[in-house]
């Protein structure tokens, strides 16, 4: 069947965009005061992350930082030959991209608001789409094999979250599964600073609407979407250079992450002192051993009887 197959509705595309090599050249600090005023936004949903090309260059490293943890790009159990994987929300297509190469026989379809663009080096059976997902997807019901999502916290309003994973669990095939990957402020061994910037993104996010603990929530939506054998794996690993490479990676991308969210924050701290608190994090990290970590929740959509 070819893509289109899939498709329940036409929708139009936006503009492909530039993808950058994996790396965070500039330290964050240099890249903040450098883009300042100036990051992006998307305009037509709540998104509150930038979307410009410092957080195209951080969304495939963070990529590489969770993969280095995480070690698979698929924790459930899935079918030798799957036919059809969707991931929504899909960035920069990275994930997409290397499961497209993994499983060259089986469709693969990102959908984004602002889907990437196609590279020379996509594989032919990757395809990416637009899609809001806060409008429902435009897929038929029971389409994939897997449907994946990660890290939409700062995407999907709280109010709108127990829709989103019904829809997700609609396309999604009887017998199918479903992997869900968020973040929030979870630290084990925090200090006082690391206490600090997590209190106020918790009180940040429930002012805009969005839910700072939808990893713990989602096994909840997703049985109550009907899913089965839904099983939560929580990775933590050790900020900085006490956790190893992934330690190295995430500490990085947590801080250019808590820099991306600068300009947000202002409505809440002083924009001096939010930069004071981020600059202390890393020796503040390195003396507690604090520990951050991220949920993968997965569940099954009941096979057909
Ligand atoms: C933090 S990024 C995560 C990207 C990717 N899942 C990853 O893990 O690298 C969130 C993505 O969700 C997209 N997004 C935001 N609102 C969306 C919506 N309503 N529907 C679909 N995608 C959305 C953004 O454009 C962005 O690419």
């Amino acid at each position: 069947m070819p893509f289109w197959g899939l498709l329940r509705r036409k929708r139009p595309t936006t503009p492909a965009r530039a993808l950058h090599a994996p790396t965070l050249a500039q330290p964050p600090a240099e890249q903040e005061s450098a883009a300042r005023f100036q990051r992006r936004y998307l305009e037509d949903v709540p998104y509150l992350l930038p979307k410009d090309e410092a957080e195209i260059d951080r969304l495939n490293f963070q990529h590489y930082a969770l993969m280095s943890v995480q070690k698979v790009h698929i924790v459930t159990p899935l079918e030798k030959y799957p036919q059809a994987i969707l991931d929504v929300g899909c960035g920069t297509g990275l994930w997409a991209r290397e499961v497209g190469n993994r499983f060259p026989a089986c469709r693969v379809i990102g959908v984004d608001v602002e889907p990437p663009e196609r590279l020379p080096t996509t594989p032919i059976n990757v395809q990416f789409l637009y899609s809001d997902v806060l409008k429902g997807l435009p897929f038929d019901d029971n389409s994939f094999d897997l449907v994946h999502q990660r890290l939409l916290i700062s995407a999907i309003p709280a109010r709108s979250w127990s829709a989103v994973v019904r829809e997700l669990v609609r396309v999604t095939r009887p017998g199918g599964w479903l992997q869900l990957t968020e973040t929030g402020g979870y630290y084990h061994r925090p200090g006082p600073f690391s206490l600090r910037v997590s209190g106020l993104l918790d009180r940040a996010f429930e002012r805009w609407g969005f839910d700072p603990y939808i990893a713990e929530h989602l096994p909840m939506y997703l049985q109550q979407a009907g899913a089965v054998e839904v099983e939560k794996y929580v990775y933590s690993v050790v900020l900085g250079e006490g956790g190893g490479q992934g330690g190295r990676l995430l500490q990085k991308d947590l801080l250019a992450l808590l820099h991306a969210l600068s300009e947000r924050m202002a409505s809440l701290i002083a924009r001096e002192e939010w930069q004071r608190m981020l600059e202390a994090l890393p020796a503040e990290w390195a003396s507690h051993q604090t520990a951050f970590q991220f949920h993968v929740t997965v569940g099954r959509k009941p096979p057909a009887s």
